[in-house]
């Protein structure tokens, strides 16, 4: 069985043969986080973009546990100029690691890192499709609402979709409803609400939505995990 875990925002861990692996790893100034980053073990990071609520912990946790990072090039580069292993990539490009396929998404948002000299823009943000036991886990990013999820519906078998609804940086509740009944996986799980005060959503409202459409959602706790 393969495992995730939501750690609150966009984090969670996905675990499975042959993976032990963390997506948008923002553990610290993360009021959700039931974890520190010293419990964090893994041997891949996935980071979707370089806002501080995704890249996160990412370097640091990369450093103690010789984990690599995967991300967009631009930000994989920014990952090795501090000095950590990371394996860039780009979207629409996949690429075969040992546990299985790593695929990048187009993904509406922005992708910077703010420092105190300015912001460094790190590229394109993305998605994720990432298999792990022969299974698709889609880890959307942050993104509003596009149609070429319609394409990714058609031509990917999607086990777990992982869409953000908290509104006015990504999708909506409403918006990531219409994203799910394009996607078509066999669950889906909301992420990214509840963080801050303008991302307060109600996740049984998106989960009553996508019910209603014949789909199966689930939602998760802090620390809770889901099995597929
Ligand atoms: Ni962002
Ligand atoms: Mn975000």
């Amino acid at each position: 069985m393969a495992k995730l875990t939501y750690l609150g925002h966009a984090a969670f861990l996905i675990e499975g043969e042959g993976l032990r692996g963390i997506v948008d790893p923002f553990i610290t100034g993360n009021p959700m986080c039931p974890v520190g980053v010293a419990d964090i073990e893994v041997d891949y990071v996935f980071v979707t973009h370089g806002h501080s609520d995704h890249l996160g912990d990412a370097v640091e946790i990369a450093r103690r546990n010789e984990a690599v990072i995967v991300a967009p090039y631009e930000l994989a580069v920014y990952c090795q100029g501090k000095g950590v292993r990371a394996y860039p990539m780009h979207i629409g490009g996949a690429h075969r690691f040992p546990f299985g396929r790593v695929k990048l998404t187009p993904a509406l948002h922005g992708s910077a890192v703010v420092t105190e000299e300015g912001i460094v823009y790190t590229g394109q943000p993305c998605g994720f499709l990432i298999d792990v036991e022969g299974k698709t886990v889609y880890h959307a990013g942050d993104t509003g609402l596009f149609s070429e999820l319609e394409m990714l519906g058609e031509r990917e078998n999607i086990e777990v979709a992982l869409l953000p609804i908290g509104d006015n940086f990504t999708m909506g509740v409403m918006d990531a409803v219409y994203a799910a009944s394009l996607l078509r996986p066999r669950m889906v799980i909301p992420m990214h609400y509840g963080t801050f005060s303008e991302i307060e959503q109600d996740p049984a409202e998106f989960k009553e939505h996508v019910e209603r459409l014949g789909m199966r959602c689930t939602i998760l706790g802090p620390g809770e995990s889901y099995q597929f």
